[in-house]
């Protein structure tokens, strides 16, 4: 057992799905904790994380590393373009091995959706599986640090009126994101190219026009425009897309006083959000990356506290 005053327990983190409203909450205040240096903790033994990214990663891959370091950890590394996959080893075979090493908690980005199935439902991997993103389909640490930066923002998550804008269909960060804030209280609206939009989102919240909401919006949340899951069919430009669709100077002007604005990064500057926006005093761009680290600080922890 490891040392803490942390409360949640995890045997794995793959989807926001199965974490009750509770969990959730619970795992925000602890990554504030961290960040305020409240938090107790320590560990009783060795324990060893590995970060498995089969695709491209800065902020997630690195701030779990920062996470994990903290923490007291031993990172293992990892780098799948020298790793055995190069000859033809499976996932599930990679984190096999991981398992029989001793690897405590494995995190993973892979671009497969529900690639983590097969390896929380075996009966041999004993090692943690943290989802670092499955292709399209989730993100539930970049969820979670959007939730604590609009925490600490305003304090609780009801009836506020949040944007999600952009390239949904391909966002993993905006499937997280609308099922978790729906549940929480949220009034969600979406907004981008139709083309990116799918009537599977009705459920949690509203299609509108990004201009026929800005004057009301509590957070606007910007999304990546995914050019590397378009496979070049995009039917406009990027400065076109910037104009109807993005962040430009006029549209932050609207924006009410006590708004925020979020989004993921990496940013496509002047696509998503004007370049001159990313540092602007309604922008949390910085601040979510800063949460990165001390969110998943508590991810790893009730993960930890889940190895009875
Ligand atoms: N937001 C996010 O997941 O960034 P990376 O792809 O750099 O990890």
């Amino acid at each position: 057992m490891v040392v803490t005053d942390g409360q949640v327990s995890l045997k794995h983190l793959v989807t926001m799905e199965t974490l009750t409203n509770d969990e959730v909450l619970g795992l925000i205040e602890r990554g504030v904790a961290f960040k305020e240096g409240r938090a107790e903790f320590s560990l009783d033994r060795q324990y060893f994380a590995a970060n498995l990214f089969f695709e491209s990663s800065t902020r997630t891959h690195k701030s779990f590393e920062v996470a994990e370091r903290k923490l007291g950890l031993d990172v293992i590394e990892f780098d799948a373009k020298t790793s055995s996959v190069n000859k033809g080893e499976t996932l599930y075979d990679t984190i096999l091995t991981m398992s029989a090493l001793g690897v405590d908690i494995c995190v993973v980005r892979h671009q497969e959706v529900d690639y983590y199935k097969q390896l929380i439902d075996s009966r041999t991997i004993q090692t943690a599986i943290v989802n670092g993103g499955d292709g399209s389909g989730q993100h539930p640490s970049q969820c979670l640090l959007d939730l604590m930066t609009i925490y600490q923002e305003f304090g609780h998550f009801d009836q506020l009126k949040i944007a999600i804008t952009g390239d949904l269909t391909h966002s993993r960060v905006a499937k997280s994101n609308m099922q978790i804030l729906k549940r929480l209280g949220a009034k969600l609206y979406f907004a981008g190219p139709k083309e990116w939009y799918s009537s599977e989102f009705d459920v949690y919240g509203t299609y509108v026009d990004i201009d026929d909401v800005i004057e009301e919006l509590d957070v606007l949340m910007l999304l990546r425009v995914q050019h590397e899951r378009h496979d070049g069919k995009e039917s406009f430009s990027k400065e076109a897309y910037h104009k109807q669709f993005g962040l430009t100077t006029e549209r932050y002007a609207k924006l009410k006083d006590t708004a925020i604005i979020m989004h993921p990064a990496p940013v496509n500057r002047d696509v998503e959000i004007a370049d001159s926006l990313v540092e602007a005093p309604k922008a949390r761009i910085v601040a979510q990356m800063q949460n990165g680290v001390f969110v998943r600080m508590a991810i790893l922890e009730a993960i930890l506290r889940g190895k009875v």
